[in-house]
């Protein structure tokens, strides 16, 4: 049964069993059977006088594809969505979005590893194919980090990290290329982002969307917003004005790779200016003024 289609009718509900039943050409047992599976995802679907959507709020393949009108793979449990999303490219795959609860093998950038507490945050990698040459996707990261600072109301620390005003650290960023020859044959946007987890236990840098709004928040709906601001972002023609306007990094006094001084400019293609010297990857350290 198509239970994408079924929270949508439950949704415009009330409806009973019975004409849900016939509509999708099932016994009312099977009917039954899906509900349950539906509210084991964490929709409230109340059964009084027909089934009710009471509330959306729930995290699972069914509630997040029909959240993000697109289908969604959810595991509760994976390596790493990138190495899962980078299957699927593969496999021709284009547009899949992952999503996990939990990651055994979660990677950050520069060969890090990333640690998320399970059930309370976004993990997810998305394949995206720009029609841009290889040289120029870290570009097209930006413009995508900087579309999802603006639909949470955040900042960005050069390259991608989400961060808040202080620069506490809501999240990241890891994107990895696939090329053949001259053009980009897909790339995968992978993010971890912190959202309900409180207590970020020996790491004093990291926060939460939780702690900077002061509530728990419903990731589903973060999903989708996500979503629609990534793939709405004009990789191909749309400037670095949109990166700028986040940016927690130009103005200030940052120490990069041995080099420090002003971070003066972003570069078009993606480099950080510092001190007049381009930098084209490495981890930004605030320096005291
Ligand atoms: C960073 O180092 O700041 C980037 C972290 C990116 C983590 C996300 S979580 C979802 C996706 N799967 C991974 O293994 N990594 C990215």
């Amino acid at each position: 049964m198509d239970r994408i289609a079924l929270i949508e009718a439950i949704a415009q509900g009330p409806v009973s069993g019975e004409a849900l039943a016939q509509r999708f050409g099932v016994s009312r047992a099977m009917v039954w059977k899906d509900v349950e599976a539906l509210r084991s995802e964490g929709l409230k679907i109340s059964s009084k006088n027909g089934y009710t959507l009471e509330e959306s709020a729930g995290f699972g393949e069914a509630t997040l594809s029909w959240r993000c009108g697109r289908p969604v793979t959810f595991l509760s449990e994976t390596t790493s969505t990138n190495a899962v999303a980078r299957q699927r490219a593969r496999q021709g795959d284009h547009g899949a979005v992952v999503v996990a609860d939990h990651q055994t093998a979660g990677r950050g950038r520069r060969g890090r590893t990333w640690e998320s507490q399970p059930g309370d945050n976004l993990l997810f990698s998305v394949v995206l194919t720009p029609d841009v040459p290889p040289q120029h996707a870290p570009r097209c990261v930006l413009i995508w980090a900087a579309a999802m600072a603006e639909v949470l109301g955040v900042r960005l620390k050069w390259p991608n990290d989400l961060v808040d005003d202080n620069g506490g650290k809501l999240g990241g960023i890891l994107a990895e290329l696939e090329a053949e020859g001259e053009s980009v044959r897909f790339v995968i946007l992978g993010v971890g982002l912190n959202i309900n987890q409180e207590r970020f236990d020996g790491l004093p840098q990291a926060t939460s969307l939780r702690r900077l709004r002061g509530a728990p928040q419903d990731r589903a709906a973060l999903l989708a917003a996500l979503l629609s601001a990534i793939e709405g972002a004009d990789v191909r023609g749309g400037s670095l004005d949109g990166w700028r306007r986040v940016s927690h990094t130009l103005g200030r006094r940052v120490r990069i790779n041995g080099i420090e001084g002003i971070a003066q400019e972003v570069r078009d293609d993606g480099a950080l200016i510092v001190d007049g010297q381009a930098v084209l990857a490495g981890d930004v350290e605030l320096v005291a003024t």
